[in-house]
């Protein structure tokens, strides 16, 4: 089997930026996304720049045969994930009570549950390969989100689950990072709902940034990584503030972004 590095949510924003820079360092990578349109001009642009063409994929990784659809995809063409790059996500704005229930679950089932499938999945293929994982979590891992309940608690279920696993899986030579990205501008914002206030403008890094910043921790063997100074400052100053002015904090900041 041809290993090749697997990665979710391609389409657009930070998975994209990941597929050029895994391309760009020599690997062979298959895309994944629902939007097959896009997989492929990003596919054609790849190969434009002298890399092999990646293998394309469409699936819909919020059903609940989304994981193994892909999985019997690459096995008969031959491919196996030597690295697995969980990158598809999404958010939404709202309180948890009055957002859509279907859509919230939903967002479990592609950031958590899908997630956990594809990471276990191909453990044994990875391992093969001395290779990994690299799960896309978020600043919002750091702390409860009031105003994107579940989006925040998904992303803590990243973080947790891809260090716990790091450790676990260091003795086969399987590398685990979580990369946790702050602001950034992509398809991300539209999708949640969310205009960001000035102040977290303040902490954007550029998707292209962010996947180098993710690449270069995964291989280097990064249990986490925090994309940009300000961000790490940020979550550094988080661990010294109560939980319950935090809490209040978000709120309020949210409550102030709602009123504009
Ligand atoms: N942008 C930010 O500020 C930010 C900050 C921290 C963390 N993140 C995380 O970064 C990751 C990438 O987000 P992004 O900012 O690049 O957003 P994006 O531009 O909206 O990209 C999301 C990707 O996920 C794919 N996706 C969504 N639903 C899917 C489904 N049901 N099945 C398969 N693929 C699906 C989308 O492709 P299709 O629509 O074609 O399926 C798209 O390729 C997410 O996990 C997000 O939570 C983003």
């Amino acid at each position: 089997m041809k290993p090749i590095v697997l990665i979710t949510g391609a389409s657009s924003g930070i998975g994209a930026a990941l597929a050029k820079v895994f391309a760009a360092r020599g690997h062979e990578i298959a895309l994944v996304a629902r939007r097959g349109d896009r997989l492929e001009a990003l596919a054609d642009e790849i190969a434009a720049s002298g890399q092999p063409r990646p293998t394309v994929f469409t699936a819909d990784l919020e059903r609940r045969d989304g994981a193994s659809a892909i999985a019997a995809e690459l096995s008969s063409r031959g491919l196996e994930p030597a690295i697995v790059v969980n990158n598809a996500g999404f958010g939404l704005r709202g309180e948890a009570a009055t957002l859509s229930r279907d859509e919230q679950l939903a967002m479990i089932d592609l950031n958590v549950r899908a997630l956990t499938e594809l990471s276990l999945m191909f453990v044994d293929s990875v391992a093969r390969h001395r290779g990994g994982i690299l799960n896309v979590a978020s600043l919002a891992a750091f702390l409860p989100g009031p105003g994107m309940a579940v989006y925040y608690a998904s992303k803590a279920y990243v973080l947790s689950f891809s260090e716990a696993l790091h450790r676990e899986l260091s003795g086969r030579g399987v590398r685990v990072t979580a990369l946790c990205p702050g602001p950034v501008p992509t398809e991300f914002q539209a999708r949640a709902g969310l205009s960001l206030p000035a102040a977290a403008r303040m902490l954007e890094l550029s998707a292209e940034r962010v996947a180098q910043i993710g690449y270069d921790a995964f291989m280097a063997g990064q249990r986490v990584v925090i994309a940009g100074i300000g961000n790490r400052v940020l979550v550094s100053l988080m661990r010294l503030v109560p939980h319950a002015l935090l809490l209040r904090l978000v709120d309020e900041s949210r409550a102030a972004g709602a009123a504009k």
